[in-house]
């Protein structure tokens, strides 16, 4: 079988052709934006959600959209392998100026747009759920922006990782803001509740989709602020994204969340996510 190919501004190709300028402003600032797609027996989930907020973060950093969402379709479709699971990764960066100058170039250059596949391996950490550190929300105030500037997202991972955990949750002001890599659910007094949109978070598809499927389902949900203190005492937590759907948290800074295994709640909205999925896939 041969691997799918990479797409570089207009050309397929594969992975070790795809070369860029090292004045691409995506490699010498971050300046740039990126989605990422799920894609379930080689049907796209949600992709007319993932270009709205594509648009969104196109539209805050003052980049000009560069194609419509059939467009998109088209570009992104010979991407796609035969895996039953896999995600898209698409980026759009501001391209290539003659000099490096954080102003934008002027006049406007092309953006340099890059997109690939990547299997997706759905079931880590689910069956057990897994461990997370709370952890001070060190990133700046535009966390709705998809940027690829990912500098805190990824030293805070880290330091998860290097305590063994899967992720760290994040913490402003004594309120969870999100995951590092993922927006946070906690079931409080038999509520699904989640932060609130607003600047300090990634507006998540998965979220999204989490929050239609409990409302379609008569399952309790509030979208409100929640302090670390609160997030403690929740009876279940759960993290979300697109390559992870809802992993189960079974371990907070070191304390047992409930029995330390998936709870009931989370139980029944991963079957209901799964039933979800296949219905659109
Ligand atoms: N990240 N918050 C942050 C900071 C994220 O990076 C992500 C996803 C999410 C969840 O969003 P969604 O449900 O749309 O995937 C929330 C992706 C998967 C990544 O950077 O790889």
């Amino acid at each position: 079988m041969l691997p799918t190919p990479v797409y570089l501004n207009g050309q397929y190709l594969p992975l070790d052709e795809a070369k860029i300028s090292v004045l691409d402003r995506g490699f010498l600032f971050g300046d740039g934006v990126y989605e990422v797609i799920p894609v379930y027996n080689q049907h796209f989930f949600h992709l007319h959600d993932h270009f709205l907020r594509l648009e969104n973060s196109l539209a805050l950093i003052k980049l000009p959209s560069p194609h419509s969402l059939s467009q998109w379709q088209k570009i992104l479709t010979p991407l796609l392998s035969d895996t039953p699971n896999q995600y898209i990764y698409l980026q759009i960066t501001r391209g290539v100026a003659k000099k490096r100058d954080h102003a934008f170039p002027s006049p406007t250059i092309a953006p340099t747009i890059f997109a690939m596949t990547s299997p997706i391996s759905l079931f880590e950490g689910k069956e057990n759920g897994v461990k997370v550190i709370s952890l001070d929300d060190s990133r700046w105030e535009l966390c709705n922006i998809k940027a690829t500037t990912l500098l805190a997202n990824i030293l805070l991972r880290q330091q998860a990782v290097e305590q063994n955990c899967a992720e760290a949750i994040l913490v402003k002001d004594g309120k969870i803001t999100e995951g590092a890599a993922s927006n946070v659910f906690a079931v409080i007094n038999d509520i699904l509740t989640t932060p609130p949109q607003s600047h300090e978070i990634l507006p998540g598809i998965t979220r999204k989709i989490i929050l239609d499927i409990a409302q379609k389902n008569q399952i309790a949900v509030a979208e409100r602020t929640i302090s670390l203190a609160e997030l403690k005492s929740a009876s279940e937590i759960w993290l979300t994204s697109s390559t992870r759907e809802i992993l189960p948290v079974v371990e907070l800074d070191s304390a047992t969340v409930t029995t330390g295994k998936p709870g009931p709640v989370w139980q029944k909205m991963n079957q209901l996510f799964q039933d979800y999925k296949r219905s659109v896939s």
